[in-house]
């Protein structure tokens, strides 16, 4: 095949990988950052063949979808949380670790947070141990389980040996689950443990109570620690386990736990404003447009932080956006009048009109 952009395509399309199965984890953990490649000129785009076109666009759409991870002052802040609470990781295992929340609203980078800072751990741990262990089995640093809607207790155990892979995660008693999911943790040396939208665990109800008394249980008898990540956790009781009053003060999740907040961009502040024209210059370069110039971003600042409240979630699909519609139509380039029409998630646009 001689068409140069397709030939790219293959190499670097979306990544479907899913991160809740070891082999997609893995992969996660160990593919290289999509290869670069030269932003042609409207000149030179205009000599490309139909069906060159067609594929360079789509490989612009996958580069310009995929912005690199930045280090904002959020993610700094949260890292930094982790590594605290990390630092009791080592501790034997006969003694009680702590475990990081992740709580804040949709759209904040929660998941970026956890994903990236886990797969460096992963890294690190490969680094230094080997891929695997002492007994020969493949070694896991890190499980990364996502929870669906009214998960249950079996549930949870489901989907952490679905992870691991074994073939007994649809089948099995509650009890023999757990045991599983306990030796598979143990046997691949498994060090920490990311359970996504733990929001889908209703704590005050029957179920949520098992599941937050199995996390209890869980964290008690593994050596590892845990990163739970959701929206709202305050509010829906993660921190009480769902107990009211007086009891509250015994509900042991909140001394164990730390809580990890993870905030919006603000423009109120000198430093705010800062740090997001800051991300707006550090995303600019990324976008892949023949018009492309440096302020295509930066001098609509504070349009911007109108339309997304500072979130970083919708910041990225609105650019996401406005690329395509700058390539389809031709403009090339990001304006003012662009970035205002393009259409961003549903939160971002009502609290847009409503402010
Ligand atoms: N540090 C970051 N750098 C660049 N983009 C980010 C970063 N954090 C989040 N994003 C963007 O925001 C989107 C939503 O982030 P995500 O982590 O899924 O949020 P949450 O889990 O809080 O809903 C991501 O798909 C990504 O495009
Ligand atoms: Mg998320």
């Amino acid at each position: 095949m001689s068409n140069p952009w397709s030939r790219w395509l293959q190499v670097n399309d979306t990544a479907l990988f899913q991160l809740s199965r070891k082999a997609g984890w893995d992969a996660f953990v160990n593919t290289a950052p999509r290869a670069d490649f030269a932003t042609l000129t409207v000149e030179e785009m205009a000599r490309l063949g139909p069906e060159e076109s067609e594929d360079y666009a789509e490989a612009r759409a996958v580069w310009n979808a995929n912005p690199p991870t930045v280090r904002t002052a959020q993610l700094t802040a949260a890292y930094q949380v982790i590594d605290d609470v990390m630092a009791s990781n080592r501790r034997d295992a006969d003694k009680l670790r702590g475990s990081v929340v992740i709580d804040a609203e949709p759209g904040l980078g929660k998941t970026t947070i956890a994903t990236r800072y886990a797969r460096e751990f992963h890294r690190r741990i490969y680094r230094r141990y080997g891929p695997a262990t002492a007994a020969g089995d493949q070694r896991l640093p890190v499980a990364f389980v996502t929870l669906t809607d009214g998960i249950t207790l079996k549930g949870v155990n489901q989907r952490l040996l679905e992870f691991y892979g074994h073939p007994a995660a649809r089948r099995g008693s509650r009890a023999e689950l757990t045991a599983l999911a306990v030796d598979c943790v143990a046997s691949c040396d498994t060090r920490l443990v990311v359970i996504d939208e733990l929001h889908f665990v209703d704590f005050a109800g029957r179920h949520g109570t098992e599941v937050s008394n199995h996390l209890k249980g869980l964290a008690n008898e593994l050596p590892v620690t845990f990163i739970y990540v959701g929206v709202g956790l305050r509010e829906k009781w993660f921190f009480d386990e769902g107990l009211i009053g007086e009891q509250v003060v015994l509900a042991q999740t909140s001394r164990r736990a730390t809580r990890c907040p993870v905030v919006p961009f603000t423009t109120a502040t000198d430093a705010g404003a800062r740090a997001w024209a800051t991300l707006l210059a550090t995303l600019e370069p990324h976008y892949k447009l023949a018009r492309a110039r440096p302020g295509m971003l930066t001098d609509h600042a504070r349009l911007l932080h109108e339309r997304t409240q500072g979130r970083i979630g919708s910041l990225t699909t609105l650019l996401d956006r406005a690329c395509a519609r700058a390539i389809t139509g031709g403009a090339e380039s990001l304006d003012a009048r662009l970035l205002s029409c393009v259409p961003v998630d549903n939160a971002a646009e009502q609290l847009s009109h409503s402010a």
